[in-house]
């Protein structure tokens, strides 16, 4: 998968809108801090790597209009205050306001779009990274799975790909770097109730890719784990606190305890800027709590390719939507970063 999710032309920053993926592909224009913002804000952009870099050029679209420290504070805590659980978002903003610092006034808008220009590349080149070591991790699986003359089982909650970073993803990185070698895998997307992106955005890049994948409901993991049809669950994460709790897509931690009680490695992709160690355990990090009403409605194409939401819960229920949950350091058999498995 060598395609871009965020790219430049000349100032300009592109990328998808995932909300409409994937039936419609729109390249959407973010050209002031505001269009960042608001791209993070309704999820045209997501997934943690990704929220950071669109992030970073939100600080860096803001000096252009604007010097004053007090105002640039004011837009950088607006950013942040987009999405509260992924703390590359933060991470980002920081690091963009760190290097501006460094310079004479005149030169921050500059100073500051190298620096989000670095952090989109550091993305890339970290994804690759964590690609090599996930695939080096997954050797003695994947020949034991070859012995057996099958491919490899991987499931995967969520969408933590190509979509979620600048490029290649981070738990589906090293999917795709053994797929590049010709290694024979197979992908359990779980759906990921209730914005589907597994369903809508991680089978629509495993398709592009030519990887072989199946969609499935979120439940039918703990099936198939029992099944042995599961050599590998991987996910991404939102953020990993200083004890090893890991705050991933709402789901995520039924994923783990079934792989613990099934004997399957539970593994974890992520870039160091998704470790806080400022934050003790996972039950500290605020959990974003989501409309209701993307639990009671669903949106979906009509057949005739027209974008339909229809309301699947009986009027008057009441609904809950949490977006991440905690997995303890506990259930995590390996975490995977740019720099090694530990
Ligand atoms: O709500 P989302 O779609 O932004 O959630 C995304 C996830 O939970 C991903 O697993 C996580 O951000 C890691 S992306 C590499």
């Amino acid at each position: 998968m060598d395609d871009l999710t965020l790219w430049l032309e000349g100032d300009r920053v592109l990328t998808l809108d995932q909300t409409l993926l994937p039936f419609q592909q729109t390249v959407i224009e973010l050209t002031c801090w505001q269009d960042c913002a608001r791209a993070i804000a309704t999820m045209q952009v997501r997934g943690a790597p990704l929220i950071g870099v669109v992030a970073a050029y939100g600080v860096a679209l803001g000096l252009r209009e604007r010097l004053e420290p007090v105002a640039i504070a004011s837009i950088a805590q607006a950013l942040i205050n987009t999405r509260p659980t992924a703390v590359n978002l933060r991470w980002a903003v920081d690091r963009v306001l760190g290097e501006v610092q460094k310079w004479p006034e005149a030169q921050r808008p500059e100073a500051a779009w190298q620096a989000a220009c670095q952090i989109r590349d550091e993305d890339i080149a970290c994804n690759a990274a964590i690609g090599r070591h996930g695939a080096q991790l997954w050797a003695p699986l994947l020949e034991r799975a070859n012995l057996a003359g099958r491919p490899l089982q991987v499931l995967t909650h969520c969408n933590a790909g190509a979509l979620a970073t600048v490029a290649l993803g981070t738990a589906l990185a090293p999917i795709y770097q053994l797929h590049q070698a010709g290694q024979p895998l197979h992908v359990w997307v779980d759906e990921t109730r209730p914005r589907n992106q597994g369903a809508s955005l991680t089978a629509w890049e495993l398709q592009r890719a030519g990887v072989a994948h199946t969609v499935v409901a979120d439940n039918a993991g703990g099936l198939l784990m029992m099944q042995g049809q599961v050599d590998v669950v991987i996910v991404g994460c939102d953020r990993v606190t200083a004890n090893g709790d890991v705050v991933n897509k709402v789901g995520t931690y039924l994923k783990a305890l079934a792989a613990r009680a099934h004997g399957v490695p539970f593994h974890v992709a992520c870039p160091t800027s998704t470790i806080d160690s400022h934050t003790a355990t996972g039950l500290d990090v605020e959990i974003e709590s989501r409309d209701p009403e993307e639990l009671l409605f669903m949106h979906g194409s009509d057949g005739s390719g027209i974008l339909r939401r229809v309301r699947v819960v009986s009027p008057g229920s009441m609904a809950l939507n949490p977006a991440f949950d905690i997995t303890p350091a506990g259930l995590v058999d390996a975490l995977i970063t740019e720099h090694g498995v530990r």
